[in-house]
């Protein structure tokens, strides 16, 4: 069921869990994120950045070829199709596409104009009930060809954006997309509370879910994180599963180079990561 991710956030945060935005990239990674929320009863989300929705065609493939799978295979958990650091024309056109959920990235712009262009957002976007994600501070690291700096959010500037009507708001504090390095300092656990005391109750974003430990995690749940992005860790867990098939020479056994069978390791592959972090988000069993 494609649904916009207001309710299902609303219920995360009152039932102290958080639901995994899993980001796809083509079919494969679609189905199996799909058919692992469906097999634990979990609300998902899938994440769609600006460079996947052109690897895949376009917006408008990507939410048709969303929507049609979730009812052939009969997807009965609420999925939103949700894009992923979106800049202003990206969000609107994902508005049109028929995505469910959106993010409007404005967080590189001056304060105000991020302010000035979520509330042109918020408008277009609740006009036709699809929920809106903010960013005040920035995630460091790359993604997609997009490079954030790691800013932590000023608590005011968290209210200020909260105020104008969004539905969760991704804030800075000290996460990094991409794989950590060794000298990460951590999340801002402090940084994170007040913005949570500043925002009311606002569910809180956590970008840059790859390789952040496990206590980490379940203390940002705590402390008001109803959402977490995973991306690069199902990438590199494919790579690895196909890796192994490719250097077992498997793809050269009997038809072993068949597309559905040199990626099927690479899907269980997504599907193992996908189960063990709904396991640690919580959101297993509340769809
Ligand atoms: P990772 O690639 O670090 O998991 O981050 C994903 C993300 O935050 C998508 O916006």
């Amino acid at each position: 069921m494609l649904v916009s991710a207001t309710e299902m956030l609303r219920k995360a945060k009152e039932g102290h869990y958080a639901v995994g935005q899993f980001n796809i990239n083509n079919l494969e990674w679609t189905k199996a994120i799909l058919q692992t929320a469906q097999e634990m009863n979990s609300p998902v989300i899938l994440g769609v950045s600006e460079g996947a929705g052109k690897y895949m065609s376009g917006f408008k493939t990507v939410a048709a070829m969303v929507s049609a799978m979730i009812d052939d295979l009969g997807i009965t958990v609420p999925v939103a199709l949700h894009l992923d650091h979106g800049t202003y024309e990206g969000a609107k056109k994902c508005i049109e596409a028929g995505f469910s959920s959106v993010m409007f990235d404005g967080s590189h712009y001056p304060f105000d104009e991020n302010v000035e262009k979520t509330t042109e957002i918020v408008k277009t976007a609740h006009a036709k009930g699809i929920s809106v994600e903010a960013e005040v501070g920035s995630i460091g690291g790359v993604e997609d060809g997009v490079v954030g700096t790691g800013e932590v959010a000023d608590p005011a500037e968290c209210a200020k954006i909260s105020a104008l009507g969004i539905d969760f708001l991704a804030a800075g504090i000290g996460n990094i997309h991409g794989v950590y390095p060794e000298n990460w300092a951590g999340l801002d656990f402090d940084a994170l509370a007040k913005i949570q005391q500043a925002t009311s109750g606002m569910p809180l974003v956590l970008h840059g879910g790859t390789g952040i430990p496990e206590e980490m995690i379940k203390k940002a749940i705590s402390l008001g994180v109803s959402k977490i992005n995973v991306n690069t860790e199902c990438q590199l867990t494919f790579a690895a599963a196909t890796r192994k098939y490719i250097e077992e020479g498997k793809d050269q056994k009997g038809k072993g180079y068949d597309p559905r069978k040199l990626l099927g390791p690479g899907f269980e592959a997504i599907k193992e990561t996908v189960r063990l972090k709904i396991n640690l988000f919580g959101s297993a069993g509340k769809a």
